[in-house]
């Protein structure tokens, strides 16, 4: 008889590592670039997804507001769905002593001189050359250690912080070929980035724009509305008898409609810009309801949780966290030699 393949039950899910920036807020070109990819991974992995507010000091020194934008950010993870229950979801620096223990170690088998030449290094000392600070340099040093701190094989970034991960990779067989088998490899799970047009037609959808020209997931029916109004169009169409040009490239509308929009509502618009039956107006109005469903459902969840409820999810999330990050330092300590026995 043809053996069966076995199923080993006993085979732990695959730990995943998520950092996510505490500035601003989300948008619709985040949800459909990073977010959306993230929350489909927390079903197949052990997920430890963490606000990085510890890295946000290299650049954002201010104490004022810290705690604001973090409980803002986890609000829109939340809503958006990532699930605390399911995966550790905390804020970095409940777990600082540990991952500053550990980057202290980390820190001593890196060369500096790679870190100085590191691209995203170089980037910020030349536009901020007024505050080139030490935690700057080890500014990957500190991502490795979110990375080991829970012994994560998998990290999910976005192409930007590739050159970071692979800092990581050589850090972790550095220390490996030191200690010991400590650390596995950690690889990147890269976001697939999709580029969501602006209203404004300019660009893509970024939170460094006018507040026009991005949909906030915050945004309630009226307020996308509002902007959806103003949003630039064909160019061309400048009379509503006139056919327009409905594609990607032609209307920055018709682009929107073809990220947001359901298959026969975009044949329908086609066909009848193409021969004039729809006016921009309206158009607009099929754009706005489109967005909203996929908006307000993200709204309405955020707008159920209160401050408090997110402080005590953070919470439940930090204790993971920690009893994850404890339990590797104290195979560290013992690898690198610093426990008395
Ligand atoms: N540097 C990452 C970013 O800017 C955020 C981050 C910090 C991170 N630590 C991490 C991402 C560890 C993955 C793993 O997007
Ligand atoms: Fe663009 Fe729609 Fe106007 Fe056609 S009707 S030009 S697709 S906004």
């Amino acid at each position: 008889m043809a053996s069966q393949p076995q199923l080993n039950t006993a085979v732990r899910p695959q730990t995943l590592v998520s950092g996510i920036r505490s500035t601003g807020e989300l948008h619709l070109g985040n949800y459909y670039g990073a977010l959306r990819g993230l929350l489909s991974l927390q079903d197949r992995y052990d997920s430890f997804f963490f606000i990085a507010d510890l890295h946000a000091l290299t650049t954002h020194p201010d104490p004022d507001n810290r705690i604001r934008q973090t409980i803002e950010v986890a609000k829109d993870y939340i809503a958006a769905g990532v699930d605390p229950r399911r995966s550790a979801f905390y804020d970095q620096s409940s777990i600082a002593a540990e991952l500053a223990e550990l980057h202290l170690y980390l820190s001593m088998v890196m060369p500096l001189g790679e870190l100085i030449r590191c691209p995203t290094f170089k980037e910020k000392a030349k536009k901020h050359p007024d505050n080139v600070n030490y935690g700057l340099v080890g500014y990957p040093v500190l991502m490795t250690a979110d990375i080991l701190i829970h012994k994560s094989e998998l990290v999910q970034v976005g192409e930007d912080q590739l050159v970071h991960l692979e800092i990581a990779r050589t850090i972790t067989r550095r220390f490996n070929q030191l200690y010991g088998e400590v650390f596995p490899e950690p690889h990147p799970l890269v976001e697939h980035a999709v580029r969501i047009p602006a209203l404004s037609g300019e660009g893509k959808m970024s939170k460094s724009d006018s507040a026009d020209a991005y949909v906030s997931l915050k945004d309630d029916p009226e307020r996308i509305g509002t902007k959806v109004k103003k949003a630039y169009s064909d160019p061309t169409r400048i009379r509503r008898e006139l056919p327009g040009t409905p594609t990607r490239e032609g209307c920055n509308v018709y682009h929107l409609h073809s990220y947001f929009s359901h298959d026969t509502m975009k044949s329908a618009i086609r066909e009848q810009c193409l021969s004039a039956k729809i006016g921009c107006v309206q158009c607009k109005a099929l754009l706005t309801e489109s967005l909203v469903s996929v908006v307000e459902p993200i709204r309405e969840r955020r707008e159920r949780f209160s401050d408090a409820d997110i402080v005590e999810l953070l919470h439940i999330g930090s204790e993971k966290a920690r009893l994850s990050a404890q339990a590797v330092i104290s195979e560290v300590r013992r690898a690198m030699g610093f426990t008395m026995v």
